[in-house]
C-alpha cells in the first residue's frame, strides 16, 4: 500500500522493500515527496528541500541483504542530546542506535550527527542548525541547549507516530530534506505547575517535563507551597511536611476519585528532597530549570499550622489554629517583625537552594493580607521605627531584605507583581501576574517575567461563546472563573506596548500558569494545558512577523497527532464525545437512576472520565454518584456528590474500567435528581479520550 502511495508520487528511488518476520514491510527510500514539517513552535528560518532522509535500523535482519544503517554521532556536548534521541527513537521504530563519539564537524553518511564543531557562535546558547539531506542529517549549535533543540526539530519532523511509547510498524520512518536556523525569541519560556491544591506524583510532574521539552520550554515553575499544603521536605524544619502537608479536606473542585492522593482521611502529599533533586535532574537532561516557589509573607497558613510561632499572636489577630481547609485563607501571613521568622525563613531557602541550583528563587509575595501586621505590637512598633504607615512599604521592606539574602547567596529572587506595590525592591525580578509592574520594573533595568492572569492563566475556561457582555461556556469540565481561549493566548505580545525599545531586553519571556484548585488529575491537568501551552511555546520562541493563527492552527492538526501518541489528553477544542444527555421529561423529582448507552465510546481498559454539563432550564441537576455498568452488571461507582448548574460543583466523575471486553455493552448509569423542578436540559461527555 505504501509502496503504490509512494510510486504514484513518481518519487520513489533507490529504496529497498523488505518482507521481515512478522509480515510487514520494512521501507528505506532516499527520495520521495517532501510535506512542509508541521513544526511547534515554529522555526525563524525553514527552507524545505526535495527528497527525504529515511532512518534505517542499525542492526542487520538475519537472512536479508544488508542495508546502509543509520547511526548517531555526537561530539561530547552533543552526546547527551544524542543518547536522547536514541532514547526517543527506540521507543517507536524499535531501532537500538548506539552513540558513536564525533568531533568532526563534517556530515557523516547515513548519520544524524550533533555536534557544536563549525557552529555560528551568533545563534547564541540555545539556537541551533538542522540539515537534513537524502543521506545525512547534522545539528550544528554552539551549546547543549542548541543540539537538544535541535533534536527536538529533528522529532517533530517525523511522522507523529515517532511520540508513540511502544514501537509501531508500517510507517516510514522518513524526514523532509530542510535546513532550519533557529533559535528563541525570549530566554524564559515557562510554565507554572501548582502542585498545592492537587498534589501531582513525582512521576507525573516528569509527564509535565517530557511535554515541555516537545515545546522548548526552558522553566518550570513550580508552586511548593501555600495556604492548602507545604509540599517540599525541609529537614530542619520537619512539620512543615508532616502537618503542612495534610488537610483534611479535598476543597475546591477537586474529586476524590480522581486523586492519587486521598486516602478517603488525608489529602496531600510531599516529595522528598531526594525526589525533587530526581525532578531537577530529570528537567535538566532536558533543558529545563525548575525555580522553586515559597510563598512569603502571605499565603502561609500551611507554614503557619506547623510552626504557628511565626504568627503574629495578639489579642486582635487571627492566632489559628491554621488549618489547611479553608479556601479563603484566614490571616495566613507570617511577622515579619520577628528575627526568629526571618532566621525560619532563611533556613528553608537554603534547603531549597540546595535542592535546585535554579538562578532564580521564586517568594510568591502575593495577596498578602494585612490586618494581623496593623493590629500587632511587634509588627507596629517596627513599622514606627522604620517610619513606615503603608502596609504595603512594610512588606517592600520585607521582601527588600529577602532579596538582599537571596543575592548575597548567589541567586535572584522573583516574585509576584504585589512585591513592588511599596515601591521598587532592588535584587529582585518580578513576575507580573496583575498586568501592573512590567514597565515600572522593566524601565528600572530590573528583570520581569510577563504571566497576566486574564490571558496566559491556562487554568481557566478554554472554549466558549462571548454573549453579550458574558461568556457562555462549552462543554468543559469547570474551571475558575474566567476566559483564556487559544486565540488570545497566541495572540499575546509579552514586550508590553509602552515599554521604550531601550529596556525591551528586560522582559525575559512568559509563562502560564496553571492553578490547580478545579484540576483533580494529570487528565485534567493535560486537558487545560494543551494546546494553550503549545501557543504559549510559540509566543515565546517565534519571531512575532512569523506567527500567524491560521498557520499555527493549520500545525496544530498535526501537533495534536504528536499530543495523542504522546498519551496527552489535551482538549480538542470541539464538543467532546457526547456520552447522553437529559430532558425535563427524563429529569426526577426525587433521586432516580438514569442510564446511557456509552458502548460506542468505550474501547480500551483505563479511566472513564465523565462530566454532567447543565445547558438550559431554571435550575440544574443533582447528582448522587455515576456508575460504569458491563453487559448491565456495575463494574465501578464513583459516589460523590455533584451538581450541574449555574454554579456546577463537582460534577465530574471518574469511573474505571478494569479489563476492555469487546462486543460488550457499557451504559452510564447516574442517580440524579432535579434541583428545585425538572426543567433542566443538559449533556453528559467524555473528558478523556487518549
Ligand atoms: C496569583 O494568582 N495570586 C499570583
Amino acid at each position: 500500500m505504501l509502496l503504490e502511495v509512494l510510486n504514484q508520487h513518481g518519487q520513489f528511488c533507490s529504496s529497498l522493500k523488505l518482507r521481515i518476520s512478522a509480515g510487514l514491510w520494512l521501507l528505506c527510500a532516499t527520495s520521495v515527496l517532501a510535506a512542509l514539517p508541521a513544526l511547534v513552535p515554529r522555526p525563524q528560518v525553514l527552507q524545505t528541500n526535495a527528497g527525504v532522509f529515511t532512518l534505517c535500523p542499525p542492526q542487520a535482519i538475519p537472512g536479508l541483504p544488508t542495508l546502509a544503517p543509520t547511526t548517531i554521532h555526537a561530539d561530547e556536548v552533543g552526546r547527551p542530546s544524542g543518547e536522547y534521541l536514541a532514547m526517543q527513537l527506540f521507543k517507536s521504530t524499535g531501532y537500538r542506535f548506539q552513540v558513536e563519539s564525533n568531533s568532526g564537524a563534517a556530515a557523516v553518511s547515513q548519520a544524524i550527527l550533533l555536534t557544536t564543531n563549525g557552529a555560528l557562535g551568533s545563534l547564541g546558547g540555545e539556537g541551533y542548525e538542522l540539515t537534513v539531506a537524502t543521506n545525512a542529517i547534522v545539528i550544528r549549535a554552539p551549546a547543549a541547549a542548541g543540539l537538544f533543540y535541535g533534536a527536538q526539530t529533528l522529532l517533530q519532523a517525523l511522522p507523529p507516530e515517532i511520540y508513540g511509547a511502544r514501537p509501531v510498524s508500517g510507517v516510514p520512518w522518513t524526514v523532509p530534506c530542510l535546513y532550519i536556523k533557529d533559535w528563541p525569541r525570549f530566554p524564559w519560556r515557562g510554565f507554572m505547575l501548582d502542585s498545592v491544591r492537587h498534589f501531582f506524583t513525582k512521576d507525573e510532574v516528569k509527564v509535565v517535563l517530557d511535554s515541555m521539552a516537545l515545546h522548548k520550554l526552558n522553566v518550570l515553575h513550580w508552586h511548593l507551597d501555600d495556604d492548602s499544603g507545604w509540599r517540599l521536605e525541609i529537614r530542619k524544619w520537619p512539620l512543615l511536611t508532616q502537618v503542612g502537608a495534610w488537610r483534611t479536606d479535598m476543597m475546591w473542585n477537586l474529586n476524590p476519585r480522581a486523586s492519587q492522593c486521598w486516602d478517603g482521611t488525608n489529602y496531600g502529599g510531599f516529595y522528598t528532597q531526594a525526589e525533587a533533586r530526581e525532578i531537577v535532574e530529570y528537567a535538566a537532561q532536558r533543558h529545563i530549570t525548575v525555580v522553586p516557589e515559597i510563598e512569603m509573607p502571605g499565603h502561609s497558613s500551611a507554614a503557619l499550622a506547623a510552626y504557628p510561632q511565626f504568627a503574629c499572636g495578639c489579642p486582635t489577630c487571627y492566632n489559628g489554629p491554621y488549618s489547611l481547609n479553608v479556601t479563603s485563607y484566614v490571616g495566613g501571613v507570617f511577622c515579619i517583625a520577628r528575627p526568629e521568622t526571618m532566621d525560619f525563613l532563611k533556613d528553608v531557602l537554603t534547603e531549597v537552594m540546595e535542592v535546585f541550583p535554579s538562578p532564580y528563587i521564586h517568594i510568591g509575595g502575593d495577596e498578602v493580607r494585612f490586618t494581623n501586621w496593623q493590629n500587632h505590637n511587634l509588627d507596629r512598633a517596627l513599622t514606627n521605627s522604620l517610619g513606615i504607615a503603608d502596609m504595603q512599604k512594610y512588606q517592600g521592606h520585607f521582601t527588600q531584605q529577602i532579596a538582599n539574602w537571596i543575592k548575597s547567596q548567589g541567586r535572584t529572587m522573583i516574585g509576584w507583581s504585589e512585591i513592588m506595590n511599596g515601591g521598587l525592591v532592588t535584587n529582585a525580578a518580578v513576575m507580573d501576574w496583575l498586568n501592573t509592574r512590567a514597565v515600572q520594573t522593566a524601565t528600572n533595568r530590573q528583570y520581569v517575567v510577563m504571566a497576566p492572569s486574564a490571558t496566559l492563566y491556562i487554568n481557566k475556561w478554554e472554549t466558549g461563546d462571548q454573549n453579550g457582555g458574558g461568556v457562555v461556556f462549552s462543554n468543559e469540565p469547570p474551571a475558575q472563573s474566567g476566559f483564556v481561549p487559544l486565540a488570545s493566548v497566541y495572540a499575546y505580545e509579552p514586550i508590553p506596548t509602552n515599554l521604550p525599545p531601550a529596556y525591551t531586553n528586560y522582559i525575559l519571556g512568559a509563562e502560564g500558569p496553571c492553578w490547580s484548585e478545579w484540576i483533580p488529575s494529570l487528565l485534567n491537568l493535560q486537558f487545560r494545558m494543551f494546546p494553550r501551552l503549545s501557543a504559549i511555546a510559540e509566543v515565546n520562541w517565534t519571531a512575532p512577523a512569523l506567527k500567524n493563527w491560521m498557520d499555527f492552527t493549520n500545525r496544530l492538526v498535526v501537533h495534536k497527532q504528536r499530543l495523542t501518541h504522546m498519551g496527552i489528553n489535551y482538549n480538542p477544542s470541539a464538543t467532546p464525545p457526547q456520552l447522553g444527555a437529559w430532558t425535563p421529561s427524563l429529569t426526577p423529582a426525587n433521586y432516580a437512576t438514569l442510564t446511557w448507552d456509552i458502548t460506542a465510546s468505550v474501547s480500551a481498559p483505563g479511566e472513564i472520565n465523565v462530566s454532567f454539563c447543565w445547558k438550559s432550564g431554571k435550575h440544574g441537576l443533582y447528582i448522587a454518584w455515576a456508575a460504569l455498568l458491563e453487559n448491565e452488571v456495575e463494574i465501578d461507582r464513583d459516589t460523590h456528590a455533584g451538581y450541574t448548574g449555574y454554579t456546577p460543583v463537582k460534577p465530574s466523575y471518574v469511573l474505571r474500567l478494569p479489563a476492555y471486553r469487546p462486543g460488550a455493552t457499557y451504559r452510564l448509569a447516574a442517580s440524579v435528581k432535579g434541583r428545585d423542578g425538572t426543567d433542566s436540559h443538559g449533556i453528559v461527555y467524555r473528558t478523556n479520550w487518549n
